[in-house]
């Protein structure tokens, strides 16, 4: 084709389009559905988070886990794993601003704006050393964690931030930590410029692999937490 040709309809286009969220999120949908064909292998899938994450305590044997979560907010997520998880080696951390998204996040309906899921800097109440916190940005306080780390048993990491830039700055910093066997969690897996871009983003810059191992369908029945495992 004529490159002259080619740039004109390429300028037109991008003069025709507006830079529309809404467009973004309609053309990545059919994403999704690639997805699902391209994961061919079998998974249980639950009505609700909570019986996958059962599911999920099971499949690991109720080992000893460390389990690290990104949005933590009221603690309803991480609370439900140490309960489930009665092992006594088992480590639970819990990173969040403890004040809120630090960006608005933007879904096809219903943005959320900055700041919400606020809790002005309180932790969760939860009665269990097991349990700890770490306040601030992910990109101030996950360095140190990093820096630190040192676990042998089971890591499950939880990403439950909903925003792109937080989920793939969690995902690519942890590459170093996150081995084969890590299971991975996703809470808003169907926010396509989310948390599915940013696994997609994650996996093909650092060439790393995965399997799926348990999902759920939401009542309205559209996709909704994920689980993966990396191999
Ligand atoms: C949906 S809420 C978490 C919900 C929680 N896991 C539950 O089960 O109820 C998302 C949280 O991610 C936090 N968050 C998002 N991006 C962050 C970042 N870059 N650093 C720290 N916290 C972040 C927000 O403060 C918010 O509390």
């Amino acid at each position: 084709m004529n490159p002259t040709l080619i740039a004109l309809g390429k300028r037109t286009l991008s003069k025709l389009f507006p830079d529309s969220l809404k467009l973004r999120y309609a053309s990545h949908l059919p994403k999704l559905e690639t997805f699902r064909k391209t994961h061919q292998e079998e998974y249980p899938v639950f009505p609700d988070r909570y019986k996958m994450y059962e599911y999920i305590n099971e499949l690991v044997n109720n080992q000893t886990v460390y389990y690290c979560e990104f949005g933590v907010f009221e603690g309803a997520s991480i609370k439900f794993w140490a309960n489930q998880n009665a092992n006594p080696s088992s480590s639970f951390f819990g990173f969040d601003t403890f004040t809120g998204l630090p960006e608005a996040w933007n879904k096809f309906v219903g943005n959320k704006g900055k700041t919400t899921f606020n809790v002005d800097g309180k932790f969760p109440q939860i009665d269990d050393d097991r349990v700890s916190f770490l306040k601030g940005m992910f990109q101030e306080t996950l360095p140190d964690f990093l820096k630190a780390y040192d676990n042998k048993h089971q890591l499950i990491i939880h990403n439950d931030a909903d925003l792109y830039s937080s989920t793939l700055y969690v995902l690519t910093s942890a590459d170093d930590i996150i081995v084969p066997g890590t299971i991975i969690i996703f809470d808003e897996f169907s926010s396509m410029l989310h948390e599915f871009r940013a696994l997609e983003d994650y996996c093909s810059a650092y060439l790393r692999k995965f399997e799926i191992v348990a999902a759920t369908i939401s009542s309205n029945n559209y996709y909704e937490q994920i689980a993966i495992r990396m191999i």
